[in-house]
């Protein structure tokens, strides 16, 4: 195998806050494609950083009474020694407010401007005159300028829908000081992002991106590309723009430039060659994991800069989805806004790392965090199946062998099946299809258990005559359980550093398929303990806050995270999923309907066949009802319907739309119905 040159990256995260279980996805999915890389001997380095800069970080700091410089330190800590408790394995941490990144920042800036890249433009921005300065959107609140609404932000309102400009709002006031901001102009620095249009096609094309991404890309393409603006006025925390005093750059113009910079910090250290990854002509590879809310900034800006300053660009850019906790966006006052600090107090990392490597995919869907399903996966797989197969087996060979494992093989071909699956579980890492390895891993596992009941150890140990023979069970066991180690290994690198200990052996790539044998091996000590459900409750009664309205100059910004959006909604029967907004919910055609018929369905044991009459046509409509009501009740009943969902067939016949229901489920469903006097056809307001 060539040895290939990775540079791999996870999205720098702000210096304001603490990291979450949202973050930590990233820098798991990240962390584990990175330590498989390196198993398989590739020159590889995963670097990171956190990201330093902007109007928030600023306004956090001046309330906390510290420099942002103080605050950053002091965050910049706190996230590595979160990262470090969770076995994330930087080759490099560092930060955006460091020199590298002002000398990266200014040159990559100066050659854009050179190449006629950066236009200067004056536009008029709310100014906040009290603080003497230029409010960005979400510090701006006001009414609505369509519905009045009070108290909305700068960008869109929540009560509404509506989006504007913060200009339009009406009764306007700076949600940093209260003063009611004045229109002021200023001159900004814009990068000419639409010049690159043709290098970002083909870019798109070459191959490497998620089709998800090149979709989105397409479309951004349609829409048309625009100037960006990338310069702030002071007071700002940032790098102040060459030869423009008092202007700063826009904290998202160098956040990716901090990938640059902490890799040529970790080069100065280390002597890697920095040219070799980041010149025109690399043969390296690149690649950026992030969330899917930033793919604008890494799939458009950031390899147009690149491009425009004479540096290669990205191999790729991966974007996974958000984290949902039980099904429902992450909540503060439900207790499923969990910090990585909090889950650290309550449970073992390894845990979190295995739950997500189980059901992450290469695509961008969203991930649930479900902690009965976490608890019960965790328990079944790693405790009852990977190391149950170590504790059957050492125990017999430490005590009656000596630790010794026999010189034969009992199963050779059961063995050459458990390395022989070794390179399409590689396959599967490499394509970042996790959850695919896991199952793959989870299978083996599976026989190997079969295969120690089958022979059933602890029944021939009881018997001289066939000492020898449960002695070679379970030192076959015991190679099973080595190669499924291997496998684990970038999942779970703690426990393999303790099963290294107990095997008297690395577990490495490049000789998991030469068996052990005639090898002396450790006393086992237990690898994992179960998860218990009560720490799990413990962990998310410690995540509960009582919500206070939120602080004044930390409001949800166009430059804070939008990662898993929390809501705020107080303790509900189920928790409340996504929010759609207006036009989404606008796009509804809900109708008065009136069942003509209903009947059972042969075959199907949840449906019921409606025959709905809307007035001026009848549609039919299959309801998983069945449970709840017995057709002949339903005749005659009104009922609300989705009249515009798209027909679908089924398998019964073609169902014309949806009617609704309430409840939990079995004999607890409840058709809505209208109140006598509605007529069939009406629209449901
Ligand atoms: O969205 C965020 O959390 C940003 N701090 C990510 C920056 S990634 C890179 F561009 F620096
Ligand atoms: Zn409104």
């Amino acid at each position: 195998m060539t040895q290939r040159k990775i540079l791999i990256t996870s999205a720098l995260p702000y210096a304001n806050g603490p990291i979450h279980l949202g973050h930590m996805l990233e820098y798991i999915q990240t962390d584990i494609w990175s330590r498989f890389q390196k198993a398989r001997g590739h020159q590889c380095y995963y670097v990171c950083a956190d990201d330093a800069h902007g109007t928030p970080i600023m306004l956090k700091a001046q309330q906390l009474g510290i420099t942002p410089e103080q605050m950053i330190a002091q965050t910049s800590q706190e996230h590595q020694a979160d990262f470090a408790e969770f076995l994330i394995g930087f080759d490099n941490y560092h930060s955006t407010h460091s020199e590298e990144n002002r000398q990266f920042a200014s040159d990559i800036y100066t050659k854009l401007d050179k190449g006629g890249y950066i236009k200067r433009k004056t536009i008029s921005q709310l100014f906040d005159p009290e603080k003497q300065m230029f409010l960005p959107d979400r510090f701006v609140k006001g009414d609505c300028p369509k519905c009045g609404a009070l108290d909305q932000n700068g960008d869109s309102c929540d009560s509404c829908g509506a989006t504007y400009s913060p200009t339009e709002l009406k009764n306007p006031r700076s949600v940093v000081s209260g003063a009611t901001p004045v229109l002021k102009d200023s001159e900004h620095y814009f990068f000419d992002l639409p010049a690159f249009e043709q290098m970002l096609k083909d870019w798109t094309r070459s191959g490497s991106l998620q089709d998800e991404m090149a979709n989105k890309l397409q479309e951004w393409f349609t829409e048309g590309l625009q100037q960006w603006d990338i310069s702030r006025d002071a007071p700002y925390f940032g790098f102040e723009i060459p030869g423009a005093p008092g202007k700063f750059f826009y904290v998202w113009l160098d956040a990716p430039i901090g990938y640059l910079a902490s890799f040529k910090n970790y080069c100065d250290k280390t002597g890697v060659n920095f040219d070799q990854f980041w010149q025109k002509d690399s043969d390296a590879e690149i690649y950026h994991f992030i969330g899917k809310d930033i793919i604008y900034f890494h799939s458009l800006f950031w390899p147009a800069m690149l491009d425009g300053a004479g540096y290669r660009k990205p191999t790729s850019v991966y974007a996974h989805g958000f984290v949902t906790v039980n099904g429902a966006k992450m909540s503060k006052s439900r207790g499923t806004f969990i910090k990585a600090r909090t889950y650290l107090e309550h449970l073992n990392p390894e845990y979190l790392r295995y739950y997500f490597a189980s059901k992450l995919t290469s695509n961008i869907t969203d991930l649930d965090l479900n902690l009965e399903d976490f608890a019960q996966k965790v328990n079944a797989d790693l405790v009852g199946k990977v190391v149950n197969i170590a504790s059957r087996c050492a125990s017999f060979i430490s005590k009656k062998f000596d630790g010794k494992l026999t010189a034969d093989i009992a199963e050779p071909a059961l063995l050459a099946e458990f390395t022989a699956a070794g390179e399409t579980i590689a396959e599967s890492f490499e394509k970042r299809e996790f959850a695919r390895a896991i199952r793959e891993i989870m299978a083996l596992a599976d026989k190997a258990n079969q295969y120690i009941d089958a022979k059933a150890p602890w029944v021939l140990a009881k018997n001289e005559a066939t000492l020898t023979e449960a002695h070679l069970v379970c030192s076959m066991g015991i190679n099973l359980f080595r190669v499924l180690m291997h496998y684990l290994k970038p999942v779970l690198p703690a426990m393999a550093k303790e099963v290294e200990l107990f095997l008297n052996d690395e577990l490495s790539w490049s000789t998991y398929q030469t068996a052990l044998t005639n090898h002396s091996i450790n006393v086992f000590k237990p690898l994992m303990q179960r998860v218990e459900m009560t720490k799990v409750e413990a962990m998310v009664e410690g995540s509960k806050e009582n919500l206070q309205p939120t602080a004044a100059v930390a409001p949800k910004t166009a430059e804070t995270k939008a990662a898993p959006a929390v809501d705020s909604a107080e303790n509900a029967i189920e928790p409340i999923g996504e929010t759609i907004n207006i036009d989404d919910f606008a796009k509804l055609d809900l109708r008065v309907a009136r069942i003509i018929n209903a009947e059972h369905v042969e075959g199907a044991d949840k449906l019921v066949k409606l025959q709905l009459d809307l007035g001026n046509e009848q549609r039919q409509v299959f309801a998983g009802i069945k449970s709840a009501y017995q057709p002949e009740q339903l005749i005659g009943r009104l009922t609300v319907m989705v009249a515009n969902l798209a027909p679908r067939k089924m398998r019964f016949g073609m169902s014309e739309g949806m009617v609704m229901a309430a409840g939990p489920g079995g004999s607890d469903i409840f058709l809505l119905t209208p109140d006598d006097g509605a007529t069939p056809g009406m629209r449901v307001k």
